[in-house]
């Protein structure tokens, strides 16, 4: 097996999905622990600072975590390289979330125990089906009081409609947690709750069937297993590789992040269930990881913080092949040959500079203002493109108008830049052109970003005016209706993008509905194509 083989088949590219506070970066730092990237967990990122004080562009890049310091974790564990991207998602929830996951090979849900399924969680879980990648479940804080199981998985399933299968299954919960059963190995290993404030707690490992376990987990709870085991043998679905492979079929794991229980062998029986680097299709065919030719595709694209350089670091996930510094590449979209210097990566707080990178890796390069999100980048002798990144409702809209109207040269350029890098998508009215310009955000926060942005790097002042819309539809198959005759509710307003695409947009989620059975052959959908 060639040097190149072995490192692509080495590799996990994965990212971790959430509701903000269920676990991921405790879940992310424990995985660090056992990779010796870091000593000590608690170092990912310095989280949940105090309240953004608006409106420094810097203080909210330091704030966010930060997208640029943490796109992307990786360290080696067991023979494994391991990618994590991280997937932003506290208060600034933003499409940069959702095509991160454009990157990632797999996805593992982290699920608050006590509250099951929760909205972020929804949108993210969409965006992976999507893509049928593989999704495993981490159900988290099982030392704190849980929900009942079965009902976890029954919400799972209802809620957002993939089948589960437990790979292990939790004894109590909260003060009662007393450890967890391995339906492969029948072996149960147990809890001991934290004492003073210590991290990691002992654990034994007993068998089904030992005369101990009594003892360990007492009468009751050992009762409680034995039926359980039986419900779950007789009604849960049977693990099937190839179902999970397909993102039909979810592995469902329980445990404690912050306890550090469970995360271990959780980890473990990821990475043998996930898969190495995937194939990406192209416009006309699909490229295969282990083809020698590098191959990459842009899916996030960061305003650098330098504000006096203006510079912006592209990131790209490696869909083939080795990359090496410098090396010439044909940049599809651009049409020209490039060189890419100065790649880097991204190791918790520190980038480095990368030598090269494999197929599955991701790697930041400089970008003078040449990259778009979806771009493909390939061997200078090649020349395809990767399918193109979908583009993610937004849900909260504004019109902006600048206040000088002088400055009117400035203000188009900056909003389309900016829309370039994809932080927010711009519309215009159905009828008119740039006269007025509606922007289009997944996060709130992104409205502060803009403003600041356009007023320190443009010069312009802005003022925004909320609008009460947050569900957008594209119209699928504008060739076949006529968009202005569409038969609407009082809620609806056409528009459209920048390459005339028409959109509606909605006040209520149930007009969405009602318009598409009031005009039968219309085709409506959340996501855009580029
Ligand atoms: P997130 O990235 O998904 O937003 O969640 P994060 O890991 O930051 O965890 C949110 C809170 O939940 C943190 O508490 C964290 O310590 C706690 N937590 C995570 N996993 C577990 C678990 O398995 N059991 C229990 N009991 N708690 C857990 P915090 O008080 O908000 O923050 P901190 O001060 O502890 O960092």
């Amino acid at each position: 097996m060639s040097n190149i083989t072995e490192e692509i088949k080495k590799r996990r590219t994965f990212a971790i999905i959430s509701h903000p506070d269920a676990g991921k970066t405790t879940l992310t730092e424990k995985f660090l622990l056992y990779g010796g990237a870091i000593n000590l967990a608690g170092s990912v990122k310095g989280k949940k600072t105090a309240k953004h004080a608006v409106s420094d562009w810097m203080e909210i890049e330091k704030e966010r975590g930060i997208s640029v310091t943490s796109s992307v974790l990786q360290f080696n564990y067991e023979g494994y390289c391991i990618n994590i991207l991280d997937t932003p998602g506290h208060q600034d929830f933003s499409e940069d979330t959702y095509r991160t996951l454009m990157a990632a090979d797999s996805a593992v849900m982290v699920i608050d125990a006590s509250k099951g399924v929760e909205a972020q969680t929804i949108k993210l879980f969409k965006v992976c089906l999507l893509r049928n990648i593989p999704i495993f479940t981490f159900i988290n804080k099982m030392d704190r009081e849980a929900r009942d199981p079965f009902e976890l998985m029954d919400e799972i399933e209802t809620v957002l409609g993939i089948r589960t299968c437990p790979v292990n299954w939790p004894i109590g919960c909260g003060k009662n947690f007393k450890g967890v059963y391995d339906r492969q190995t029948r072996k149960i290993t147990t809890f001991t709750a934290a004492m003073n404030g210590q991290k990691e707690v002992e654990s034994t490992e007993v068998e089904l069937g030992d005369p101990q376990l009594n003892w360990l987990i007492g009468n009751d709870y050992h009762g409680q297993l034995m039926e359980d085991i039986e419900l779950l043998d007789g009604a849960s679905d049977e693990f099937d590789m190839d179902l999970v492979s397909q993102g039909k079929l979810s592995p469902a794991f329980f445990g404690s992040a912050l306890t550090n229980f469970g995360v271990e062998t959780f980890l473990e029986h990821f990475l043998n269930m996930t898969t190495s680097p995937l194939p990406r299709r192209t416009v006309d065919g699909v490229i295969d990881p282990f083809k020698e030719d590098f191959s990459a595709f842009v899916f996030k694209i960061q305003a650098n913080m330098n504000k006096a350089h203006r510079d912006r670091i592209a990131f790209m996930r490696i869909v083939s092949g080795k990359f090496e510094a410098g090396m010439e590449v044909n940049h599809v979209q651009g049409g020209r040959k490039i060189r890419l210097n100065q790649p880097q990566q991204m190791m918790a707080q520190d980038r480095k500079i990368v030598e090269e990178a494999y197929a599955g890796d991701i790697i930041g390069v400089f970008d003078p203002g040449i990259f778009s999100i979806g771009d493909t980048i390939c061997a200078s002798n090649e020349k395809f493109e990767f399918e193109g990144i979908p583009t993610f409702a937004p849900e909260h809209f504004a019109r902006v108008r600048q206040i000088d109207t002088m400055k009117r040269k400035q203000f188009i350029k900056g909003v389309s830049q900016i829309a370039q890098e994809g932080a927010i998508q711009i519309f215009q009215e159905f009828n008119t052109g740039m006269e007025e310009i509606i922007v289009g955000v997944v996060g709130v926060l992104q409205f502060e970003v803009l403003t600041y942005r356009l007023e320190n790097e443009y010069n312009v002042e802005v003022k925004l005016e909320k609008l009460p819309y947050e569900y957008i539809r594209w119209v699928e198959n504008k060739e076949e209706v006529d968009v202005a005759k569409i038969q609407g509710t009082s809620d609806m307003k056409r528009i459209k993008d920048l390459k005339d695409n028409p959109l509606l947009l909605f006040v209520n989620s149930w007009s969405v509905g009602m318009v598409e059975e009031r005009n039968p052959g219309l085709k409506l959908s959340e996501f855009g194509r580029n």
